[in-house]
C-alpha cells in the first residue's frame, strides 16, 4: 500500500518544507497499557519513517516539534526521560543520518537543555553540517512566541546600536531575525493525534501553510501516513488571497 500511495504523488508538486507536530505518544502508551515514556520511545520509529519518506520524496526541510517551551512543565520524570531519549537517539542514529547525507539542525532555547543534550546535539550538528541531503530540524524547548520574542529583542538591540531604524522594519527583515530564517515557510504542517491546534509551533512561518490534521497517534504514523498527507496537500488549491481563476 505504501508504494501504491507514493506512486500517486505528483513529483512536481512536493512541498519544500514539511513541519510536524508529533502528538499522541502518551495516549498511545496508555492504549498499550504502558507508561508514557514507552510511547515516546516508539515515537522515535515514526521519526525515522517520516525522515525516510521525506527523503524519498525530496522534501528538502523537515521540521519536527519534539519538545515545546510548555513541555518543561510536565512531571520531572517525563521531562528527564525525554531528554535521555533525545541523547540516546542521537547517539544511536547519527552515523546513519550522516551516511544518508542528512543535515541535522535545531531551533529553540537550546541553552536551556541539559548539558549532555547540548553536547550530543552540537556534536551531531557539527558532524552533519556540510551534508547536502534532507535538512532535519528539531524544535527543542521551542515555541513560536518565544521565537518572535527573541527576534524582537534582537531587532531592538540593533535599533539601539543604530544599525537599523523603524523604517527598515518589514516582513523580510523580521523573517531574517527568526531562527528559521534560511528555510522557506512550511507549505504543509501536519499534526497527529486528533488535536486541531497549533500549540505554539511555528507561528510566524505558518501564515499560509496548509494544515493537515489526522487522528493517527504519532507512534502509529508511518511512511504511508506521510504519503497520505502529501497527497491531501496536492489536492488543495493554494490561493494566497486570489480567486481560483487567477491561479489556473
Ligand atoms: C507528544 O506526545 C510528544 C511530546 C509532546 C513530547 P504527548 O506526550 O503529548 O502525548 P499525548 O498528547 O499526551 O497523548
Ligand atoms: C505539542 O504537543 C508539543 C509537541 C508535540 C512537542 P502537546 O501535547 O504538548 O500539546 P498540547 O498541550 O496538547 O496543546
Ligand atoms: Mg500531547
Amino acid at each position: 500500500m505504501t508504494q501504491e500511495l507514493s506512486q500517486q504523488i505528483e513529483p512536481n508538486n512536493i512541498p519544500k518544507h514539511v513541519a510536524i507536530i508529533m502528538d499522541g505518544n502518551g495516549r498511545w502508551a496508555e492504549n498499550h497499557g504502558q507508561m508514557r515514556v514507552y510511547g515516546h520511545m516508539n515515537g522515535v520509529d515514526s521519526v525515522r519513517e517520516a525522515l525516510e519518506a521525506a527523503t524519498e520524496l525530496k522534501v528538502k526541510h523537515l521540521t519536527l516539534y519534539a519538545f515545546s517551551t510548555e513541555n518543561w512543565n510536565r512531571p520531572k520524570e517525563e521531562v528527564d526521560a525525554l531528554m535521555e531519549l533525545l541523547v540516546d537517539t542521537i547517539l544511536k542514529e547519527i552515523d546513519k543520518l550522516h551516511k544518508n547525507d542528512v543535515k541535522l539542525s535545531a531551533i529553540g532555547a537550546l541553552n536551556s537543555l541539559p548539558n549532555s543534550c547540548q553536547t550530543t546535539l552540537q556534536t551531531a550538528i557539527d558532524k552533519t553540517k556540510n551534508n547536502q541531503g534532507t535538512n532535519l530540524i528539531l524544535a527543542l524547548s521551542y515555541s513560536g512566541r518565544w521565537e518572535i520574542k527573541e527576534a524582537i529583542k534582537s531587532i531592538v538591540d540593533d535599533a539601539t546600536k543604530g544599525t537599523l531604524t523603524s523604517d527598515d522594519i518589514n516582513e523580510e527583515l523580521i523573517t531574517s531575525y527568526m531562527q528559521l530564517n534560511n528555510v522557506p515557510d512550511p507549505e504543509l504542517m501536519i499534526r497527529t493525534s486528533g488535536e486541531s491546534r497549533i500549540s505554539n509551533f511555528l507561528l510566524w512561518q505558518i501564515a499560509y501553510s496548509e494544515l493537515y490534521f489526522t487522528e493517527t497517534l504519532w507512534p502509529d504514523f508511518k511512511k504511508a501516513d506521510f504519503f497520505k498527507a502529501i497527497l491531501a496537500y496536492q489536492k488543495r488549491e493554494r490561493r494566497f488571497g486570489l480567486v481560483s481563476k487567477q491561479i489556473k
